[in-house]
């Protein structure tokens, strides 16, 4: 007789998004006539810019041609997109990443979920508490995890490093030292920036102590403050201990598109055995590629046209964070993150839980965002924005938020 993976069964409840998805749905078949406005899960709102559209109508048509169809994509992705990447989000920026360590897949929440899959179940993991639940979620699956905590609601033998207003949301080290330290900034959830300074501590302390960082840049496109670090691999001796997820869906809007990638430099090893040959093991084996004509999408993004109308997007969202912040400020909640994310983290008025101000803001407002608490035990007392939403809408949510 078959058995499942126990440990799936230590995970309560369902995934964070869908949970609020089912709960938003649940609230709107009980109240059809009101608008709801979504500023909850991060998904985009804003059309793919022009740049992309030309480059996935061209590639489209090329499928449609026996001289220029295209089958299964290269393991590691088309060299025309990794180049690309490699120039402008590395080489500009004076790191030293190759071509050929940019692994190219459908988008980060599965690379930050797979990625564990080439480490051993002994390692012990760190993570920012409060958190993207898909680093932990998918170590508890794994069985690096032990049993869900009721009382202090996360999972034993997982090392969290609280993120809190005192520490302006960065981790400081934790006590006991960790195998695996996932970090991610600019923050999700909640919105911090991490300095260069500090970013290279991290990277010092994880070379020091045979650690590896997982790097989650995923937001990195939307840093104002010139001197904040995009990249891991601009600290000294990265190469060494980092791995850097990226992604595509919120830099050039590619929620429903798909595409993102992993960097796995070839010095990263642990003994002799290169993480970069593991990784290309695990994809050449498990994935067949991020589509052609999406990749020809992604590569569009590094073309002048694209840069310059992708800029104009982020700007935009950039605005909705600063048009949250600004109302919420003004309106006495004590507002952090927006500025180099799009992301606010606010705090909930009076003493309210994160879950009841979700009902609250839902059935008053009729907004929905994200509860800190489902990010972790230190997002109690916590809640996301999103500034993903259109402007019109932002601008409603934030009266609407200020007049409850
Ligand atoms: C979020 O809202 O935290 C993100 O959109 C989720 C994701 O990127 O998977």
């Amino acid at each position: 007789m078959f058995t499942i993976n126990e440990n799936y069964l230590k995970l309560p409840g369902s995934y964070l998004f869908s949970n609020i998805a089912k709960k938003v749905a649940a609230y709107q078949e009980q109240h059809p006539e009101k608008e709801i406005i979504r500023l909850g899960i991060g998904d985009v709102t804003q059309p793919l810019a022009p740049a992309i559209i030309t480059a996935l109508h061209k590639a489209v048509d090329e499928m449609g041609n026996a001289e220029t169809f295209h089958g299964y994509a290269p393991d590691l992705g088309y060299e025309f997109l990794r180049k690309a990447i490699a120039e402008n989000d590395f080489k500009a920026r004076g790191c030293q990443v190759e071509a050929d360590e940019i692994f190219v897949s459908d988008g980060a929440k599965c690379d930050s979920g797979n990625i564990q899959e080439i480490l051993g179940l002994d390692n012990k993991i760190a993570v920012c508490d409060p958190v993207y639940p898909v680093y932990v979620d998918t170590n508890v699956m794994a069985g690096r995890t032990g049993a869900y905590n009721k009382e202090r609601e996360n999972f034993d033998g997982v090392i969290y490093m609280p993120c809190t207003a005192e520490n302006q949301f960065v981790p400081e080290f934790p006590e006991e030292v960790p195998d695996v330290i996932y970090l991610c900034f600019p923050n999700n959830p909640t919105g911090a920036a991490a300095t260069k300074e500090q970013l290279q501590g991290w990277v010092d302390y994880a070379n020091k102590n045979g650690a590896l960082i997982i790097f989650d840049a995923a937001y990195e496109a939307y840093i104002t403050q010139k001197e904040l670090p995009h990249s891991i691999y601009e600290c000294d001796g990265a190469r060494t201990c980092a791995i850097e997820l990226r992604s595509f869906s919120k830099n050039a809007g590619f929620t429903g598109v798909r595409l993102g990638y992993t960097v796995v430099p070839k010095d990263l090893k642990c003994g002799e055995v290169s993480l970069h040959s593991l990784w290309a093991r695990r994809h050449g084996t498990k994935y067949n590629g991020a589509p052609y004509i999406v990749q020809r999408a992604g590569e569009a993004v590094y073309s002048p046209e694209g840069k310059a109308q992708l800029a104009e997007q982020v700007n935009y969202y950039l605005k909705n964070a600063h048009t949250i912040l600004e109302g919420l400020a003004n309106a006495g909640y004590t507002v952090s993150g927006g500025v180099n994310a799009p992301y606010v983290w606010l705090k909930t008025p009076g003493n309210m839980s994160s879950w009841e101000f979700f009902d609250t803001l839902l059935s008053e407002a009729g907004v929905v965002g994200t509860p800190g608490s489902g990010f972790g035990a230190c997002g109690e007392g916590y809640f996301r924005l999103s500034a993903f939403g259109s402007y019109e809408n932002t601008i409603k949510a934030i009266e609407r938020i200020t007049k409850m």
